[in-house]
Order: structure tokens, then sequence, then C-alpha cells
């Protein structure tokens, strides 16, 4: 297997962006990660794009195609790379393999999502669309629902506090107000969040991320190629997915995600290190409890003790383990193609110090969790300076 690195990156504004088409939205991305890497577009060999349901949400499929014709990239091999919210992940890890495996050199993967040129009642039908049709959605449990679901267990087996939910979403808002592309860049406080209109209880609204517009691109490189661009490659030390049944009714537990810990756990085989190592993390906090499920069931702490955690302070910016410090799904957003390829978007920044004041200090090795629908899809990346 080659090494690969990322030599390049590049974000959108995130946020509902009424004034930009979907192709605007992966121009402003790649373009970006392009310059940022140096190359010259017609070096690119090979270009992934991560969309959840670009039919449902902006009437347009064909993604694969189409990017390439937006970006100037024909006649190149183009795919359109689908696993619900997790789509940006898997078409990061399906752009590595392929570097991985020899059969190119240089790679450009695009993620995008535009999502507010619907209802919000289409809109969470579509993302329901992740979940089990007919034994889920059919019935009206659609996201909130199914994780609201997961936070009662939680809250019922080890005394989670909706107050520990909330300080998930405080905190991801103070790293967010220092991310000029998220889409919410303002403080809030816990009676806030315990104070806004309930969604599905006891998640409330600002427990939820939002609906986003928003695109995000890496150049990945394989090595010698990405040690000639960049004195700063950003290598990725571990490439792991795992699925798990689309239903909830199915799942061995609802406090904890399968597909998350069978993921974690390769990848922390591939890159030969310990959650503990782990300086920084943007994990998939779709809802407030979802962070706290992640950070226990990618070990960074034991299983129940999550909410405490957070309560304590040891995920705040340089703390124990600095988790989501774009702002997450919650402030920066959620343009659900988008967010995977925005997380490595983040730790490139961060492992190669480029994160202004939001900078992890010594940052050298991160985690990228990205998880489609309540868990089905979980993929994790290891990045390392
Ligand atoms: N956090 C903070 N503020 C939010 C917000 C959020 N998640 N969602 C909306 N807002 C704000 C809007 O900016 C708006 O503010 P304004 O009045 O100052 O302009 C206000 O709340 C109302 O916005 P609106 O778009 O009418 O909200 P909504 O009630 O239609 O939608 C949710 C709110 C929570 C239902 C929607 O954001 C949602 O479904 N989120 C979950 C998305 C999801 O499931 N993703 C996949 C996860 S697996």
């Amino acid at each position: 297997m080659e090494n690969v690195a990322v030599v390049g990156y590049g974000l959108s504004k995130f946020g509902e962006r009424w004034e930009a088409g979907l192709k605007e939205l992966v121009s402003e991305a790649a373009v970006a990660a392009i310059n940022n890497a140096g190359i010259e577009s017609k070096e690119i060999q090979s270009l992934f794009t991560g969309s959840m349901s670009s039919g449902r949400f902006a009437n347009q499929e064909h993604l694969g195609a189409l990017v390439a014709d937006q970006l100037g990239l024909i006649p190149i091999p183009s795919v359109r790379v689908e696993a619900a919210c997790a789509s940006g992940g898997v078409a990061v890890r399906q752009a590595y393999i392929a570097l991985a495996s020899g059969a190119y050199d240089l790679a450009l993967v695009v993620g995008v999502e535009k999502m507010t040129d619907v209802h919000v009642g289409h809109a969470t039908t579509t993302l329901g669309t992740a979940g089990d049709y007919e034994w889920e959605v059919f019935h009206g449990a659609t996201f909130p629902a199914l994780y609201a679901m997961m936070a009662r267990r939680h809250i019922h087996d080890f005394g989670t506090t909706e107050e520990q939910m909330a300080l998930v979403s405080v905190k991801n808002h103070s790293n967010g107000s220092k991310n000029k592309f998220a889409q919410f860049q303002n403080l809030i406080t816990v009676d806030a969040v315990l104070n806004s209109s309930v969604v599905a209880s006891p998640l409330k609204l600002l427990d939820c991320s939002p609906i986003t517009d928003g695109a995000a691109a890496i150049v990945l490189a394989s090595e010698d190629l990405a040690k000639k661009l960049t004195d700063a490659p950003v290598w990725i030390a571990g490439s792991a997915q795992a699925s798990d049944t689309l239903a909830l009714h199915d799942r061995e537990s609802l406090t904890s995600l399968k597909a998350t810990r069978v993921a974690a756990e390769d990848a922390y085989k591939q890159a030969n290190v310990t959650p503990g190592e782990i300086k920084l993390a943007e994990v998939h906090d779709c809802f407030s409890i979802a962070e706290i499920l992640a950070i226990e069931d990618l070990g960074f702490f034991k299983k129940g003790v999550g909410g405490k955690s957070i309560e304590e302070g040891e995920t705040q910016l340089n703390s124990k383990v600095s988790i989501n410090t774009s702002g997450g799904l919650k402030a920066c957003g959620h343009p659900v193609g988008a967010t995977g390829v925005k997380q490595i978007v983040e730790l490139t920044m961060q492992l190669r110090d480029e994160a202004g004041n939001r900078q992890v200090s010594n940052a050298d090795i991160g985690l990228a969790h990205n998880v489609g629908g309540s868990g089905a899809t979980a993929v994790v990346h290891i990045l390392r300076r």
C-alpha cells in the first residue's frame, strides 16, 4: 500500500446560501483546495464527490460527471459516493484506497449538499431516508426522534443529564465562534439550550445540528508526489469503515454505535496509536447526545461517563482531547455530504498549525469520525502531521 497525504484543502462558507447553487458551492471549495495544494487542475487524475441526496434536495443527480464538468476536469474519471451523512467520509476513504492501491497519484475529493432550498419538512423526510423507511420514518420516527430515543436510554442507564448534553452545544458554538466558515458563530448558554423549543424530547432546538448548504474539498497525493508538493503533508495513518443495521430496533444497544467501535478499533490498529494519544477529534455531533456516544465509543472516555467528562471540561479546546474544534456539525453546520470532508479539512488545518485562534497546541495526531444515519455507517480516519 502506498502512503497517502492530504496536500490541500478548501471550504465554502457554510449556512443558508440562498444566493449560491450546488455548482457554485462546489467551485468555492474545490478551487480553494486546488490553490491551497499549489497544483494545476489538469494534474488531477481522479475525482470523488460525496453527496447524500442531491436529487431530493436540489433536483440534481449524476454528480460525478457534473462536478467534473463544473471544475473543468473532463474527461477524468469521476464518481459520486453515497452513504447518507457519512457520504463525505466514505468519499475520502474511497479516494484514499484508490491512491493507496497505486491506481492514481493525485485525487480531488469534494463533499457537497445544498439543503435549504426545500421546506424543512421535505428536508427532514429526505434525511429520514437514511433510516429504515418501512419501520421508522413511515411511522414518524425522523432523525431527531431516533436520537432522542438514544438520549433517553443514556439518561436512564448512566444518569446523563440534559445540562451535560447542553454543554456539548455550548462548547461547539464557542469553537464555531472562532471559525469564519461556520453557519453559527454566536455563543450560547446552557439556559438557552434548555429553554429552546423541544424538537423530540429530550432534544431541543439547540441540541440539534441545523439544515445547511455547503461544500468542502481536499487534494490527496501519493507519498512521492506529496513530498514534492508540500513541506507539510498530513498523512492518512488509518482509514476504516463499518456497517450496522439501519433500524434501531435491530441493534445490540441504544447507547453505543457498534459501527463506530469497529471502525475505530481498525483505524487505531492501522495507525498504531491508542485513543489516549489523539489530541483532537472531529466527531459526528448531529445531536448533542451523538457527541457523548462518540467520545465513549471512540475510547476517549469509558461508556457512561461521556456526559460527566464534558461537564468537567475534558473536551474543551486544549483540554484532554479537543473535540470538534471547527464547531462540529452543531455550530459549523451539517451539509450532510460535505461534513465528512470538512472534518478532514479541519484536522489538516490543525495539524499544519493553520487554525488561528482555535489552534490546538502541539497538534500531531487527529481523528475524524463520520456517521451515516443513526449509526448504520461509520467511517474513522486518523491523520498525522
Ligand atoms: N441550531 C441553532 N439555531 C437553529 C437551528 C439549530 N439547529 N436550526 C434552526 N435554527 C435557527 C434558525 O437560524 C432560525 O433563526 P432566526 O429566526 O434567527 O432566523 C430559527 O432557528 C428558526 O429556523 P427554522 O429554519 O425555522 O428551524 P426549523 O424549526 O425549521 O428547523 C430543526 C429546526 C431542528 C428541526 C432542523 O434544524 C433540523 O431538522 N435539524 C436536524 C437535522 C438532521 O436531522 N440532520 C441529520 C442528522 S443525522
